[in-house]
């Protein structure tokens, strides 16, 4: 191993660093997140080097992509193994057909979720797959009307996807018309209701009796698009029937309950997948992120007679690419053999109680939720007033990233830590990133209470 520990040399950003950044600002677009002044090098496992020498600890895991974290060696293998065979060809399932995107779509077809006989379209993004499902669904329903969440993110890049993600206004401030026909309904929140009914009940009641009632007919209305825990709208984990209700109304009304995985699945909140920890059974499951082993892969899955449409109605050049698929299938050929789940329900269950031990002492940490290694810590300003900590997120993050820990945070109002490591960190590791990102914390309530 070339790390075992994080080890911050130079604070960051580093003289290295701050002339990349000042070279990206003029030749790359501005934008993108850009959560810190990270100028990446290397990696591997659970950590990062950046080009100032500087090695971090990483619980971000590339935005939730790097299940086996950096460069497993399975994964590097299996890529080295069929660049020698062929590395470049590209419009495989678009022109032609070879044997490993079989495999893959074979695979993915065996363990997504939902019943009966499936059909697989691979892509490249998460993106790609939401637009891949509103095409098919539009299809196959001859509905045009689509449900989905605010808080939601179902990809920003292509029209479809942002259409359907209700994330924030400033993703769509300047770009409209969208895709017509898409109706947002909120999604549960459970720590900031202040209702008498239950969150997840007064959403599906308003769905039913108001949505369904006054704006669109639901036998319209083609898809349903929800996320079983939302990841970037704050890790909110709907309350028990929620989806299993949803999934009963779109039988009812014969709507398509498109459940997006590209964040959950393979193994993040404990399960393979997280439409298992309430047993539902989806007509359509969007893969992506983790999926391709960390090459960009991703995957629209549903029974076969719903993917019914004709040759040529739906092509992407690079889908299935090789290299992609053979990373797709050594990622899971890993996450299976060790069964990896399982470390994130175990090492998830012990951060979740730091972070809860955490809640208890600093009054800047409202909430603490979330499954497996998919953990959202909500900061505010105070617990009794609840009001978003976003200058204490920002701050606190920043402050781990000088000490050698990456984070990011997110939701409706960027306040809420997502934290998402590699599914084989150990608990020592992990210890290790809590104990920093504590004595980040601990440093931002000094502060807040010195102002
Ligand atoms: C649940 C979910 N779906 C879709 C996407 C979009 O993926 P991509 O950025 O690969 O388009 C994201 C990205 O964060 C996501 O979290």
């Amino acid at each position: 191993m070339k790390y075992s520990r994080p080890s911050v040399k130079v604070r960051p950003p580093g003289p290295s660093a701050r002339a990349i950044i000042s070279r990206d600002e003029k030749v790359v677009s501005q934008s993108n997140w850009r959560y810190l002044p990270l100028v990446i090098k290397d990696g591997e496992g659970s950590f990062i080097e950046d080009v100032d020498g500087n090695v971090f600890l990483d619980f971000n895991s590339g935005a939730a992509t790097q299940v086996l974290g950096i460069d497993h060696p399975a994964v590097v293998e299996a890529l080295k193994r069929q660049t020698s065979a062929m590395a470049t060809y590209q419009p495989i399932p678009g022109y032609f057909y070879n044997e490993l995107v079989v495999e893959l779509c074979e695979k993915l077809a065996g363990i997504t979720p939902g019943g009966g006989e499936k059909k697989v379209s691979l892509g490249l993004s998460g993106a790609d797959a939401t637009d891949t499902a509103m095409k098919l669904a539009r299809w196959h329903t001859k509905r045009k009307r689509f449900i989905s969440f605010t808080g939601s993110n179902h990809g920003l890049a292509t029209y479809g996807a942002l259409s359907v993600s209700g994330y924030s206004s400033s993703t769509v401030r300047g770009f409209s018309p969208l895709v017509p026909e898409v109706t947002h309904i909120p999604f549960p929140y459970p720590y900031r209701w202040a209702g008498e009914k239950e969150p997840g009940q007064w959403v599906l009641d308003y769905l039913e009796e108001h949505v369904f009632r006054t704006i669109v007919p639901p036998d319209e209305v083609a898809g349903i698009f929800v996320e079983p825990i939302q990841g970037d709208g704050g890790v909110l984990v709907p309350p028990g029937g929620f989806l299993e209700r949803l999934q009963e109304i779109c039988s009812r009304h014969g709507i398509l309950f498109i459940v997006d995985e590209v964040q959950t699945g393979f193994g993040r909140t404990g399960k393979m997948f997280a439409s298992e920890h309430w047993g539902i059974d989806p007509d359509v499951v969007l893969l992506g992120k983790p999926l391709g082993g960390g090459t960009p892969v991703s995957a629209c899955v549903t029974r076969r007679e719903i993917m019914d449409w004709p040759h040529g109605s739906h092509v992407l050049t690079a889908a299935g690419h090789l290299l992609g698929c053979a990373g797709a299938l050594s990622m899971m050929r890993v996450l299976e053999d060790e069964r990896l789940w399982e470390n994130a329900a175990r090492v998830g269950s012990f951060m979740k109680a730091r972070y809860q031990k955490m809640q208890n002492e600093y009054e800047i940490v409202g909430d603490v939720r979330g499954l497996g290694l998919l953990l959202g810590v909500e900061m505010v300003r105070s617990k009794d007033s609840k009001e978003p900590g976003v200058a204490e997120a920002k701050k606190a993050c920043l402050l781990a990233f000088e000490s050698g820990l990456l984070t990011a945070y997110d939701g409706l109002y960027g306040n809420v830590f997502r934290i998402t490591p590699a599914l084989n960190i150990t608990e020592r590791l992990a210890g290790v990133g809590l104990d920093i990102m504590e004595e980040a914390v601990a440093g931002v309530q000094r502060a807040q209470r010195h102002r």
